[in-house]
Parts: structure tokens; C-alpha cells; sequence
């Protein structure tokens, strides 16, 4: 049994659906979204994730990505959604972890593969092999890090905030 929060973290690599699941569950446990990427994006001046990559590269994003956990590091009453990349950064999941319970959405390479092939907008995903390796690299992190797994796999929607929310009590 976990301890009650009101305040839960959803980490996992792109495409695991943290941004799906997000509003779902966060009405379900009656807590409001929030979507980390979307608050760093307002205070980055850029008017998109890719366009703050090719203008101002990935450690730009990286400082944004620590600004943007520390003002969320006393948030309670919210799910939040992560960037896939926050995992590899220590100082963001210490603040983003204060209070919070830190749920892991694993989904497998293959089914990461289905859903974003069609979709470019994802710097960090433009190369299959590279994105492979940066799956495999940071798959036990999310593991050791989380408080819970969720498996998502062949699982909608609600099957995955339902399930979560169940192992929350
Ligand atoms: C990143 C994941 C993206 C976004 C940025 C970097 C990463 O978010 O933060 O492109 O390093 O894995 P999603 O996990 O929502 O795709």
C-alpha cells in the first residue's frame, strides 16, 4: 500500500504516453495537470521543443528543464507529466520527487517504435538505433527511480490510469 499523496510524477521514455494520460488521471484523482514541457516552453522564449534543440541545443534545454522542476518543486493538489529526459538528471527528480510519488509508465521499445515513426517532432527520436540506445540507457533508471510501474503495453487510456490509480490506495 502506498502512501497517499496528492501530488504524482509520470516518468517514462517518449512515447509512453505521460501527456495521454495525463488530464485522464489527474480528473480521475480529482488533482489538476500539469505538463512540465509546456511550462518550460512558455518561459524559453521559443515556440517549440524542437526550435529551443536547433537554436539553443540540448544543454539550453537541459538548464530549462532544471528551472522548470525547481518552481514546480512545491506544486501539490497535480499530476505531472515529464520531458522523457528528466530521468538522467538527478536535480530535476530530487525536486520534482519532494512530496511526490514518481510513477514509471514502461512501455516497450517496439510499441515506442509504432507510435512515433509517424511523428517528427521529437529531436531525440530521429534515429531508431540512437533512440534504441538511449531507451536501453535509461530504462533501469525510470525502474530504480519510480515508487510504481505501470505496464502499457496493449492498454488504453483508462485501462492505464485506472490501473494506476488503483495502485495509489
Ligand atoms: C525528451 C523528451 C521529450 C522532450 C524533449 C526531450 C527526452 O518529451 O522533453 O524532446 O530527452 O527524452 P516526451 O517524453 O514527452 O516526448
Amino acid at each position: 500500500m502506498k502512501k497517499t499523496t496528492d501530488k504524482i510524477i509520470l516518468v517514462g521514455f517518449m512515447g509512453a504516453g505521460k501527456s495521454s494520460v495525463l488530464s485522464p488521471l489527474a480528473n480521475k484523482l480529482d488533482l489538476k495537470s500539469i505538463e512540465m514541457d509546456s511550462i518550460l516552453l512558455q518561459n524559453s522564449g521559443r515556440s517549440s521543443i524542437e526550435e529551443i534543440f536547433l537554436n539553443d541545443g540540448e544543454l539550453r534545454f537541459r538548464e530549462l528543464e532544471i528551472e522548470t522542476a525547481r518552481i514546480l518543486k512545491n506544486e501539490s493538489g497535480c499530476v505531472i507529466a515529464t520531458g522523457g529526459g528528466v530521468i538522467q538528471n538527478k536535480i530535476i527528480l530530487d525536486y520534482l520527487r519532494t512530496n511526490g510519488i514518481v510513477v514509471y509508465l514502461n512501455t516497450s521499445f517496439a510499441e515506442i517504435q509504432k507510435r512515433l515513426s509517424n511523428i517528427g517532432d521529437r529531436p531525440l527520436f530521429r534515429d531508431n538505433v540512437q533512440a534504441e540506445k538511449l531507451y536501453n540507457l535509461r530504462a533501469p533508471l525510470y525502474e530504480s527511480y519510480c515508487d510504481i510501474v505501470v505496464t502499457t503495453d496493449g492498454k488504453n487510456i483508462e485501462q492505464i490510469s485506472e490501473e494506476i490509480n488503483q495502485k495509489l490506495n
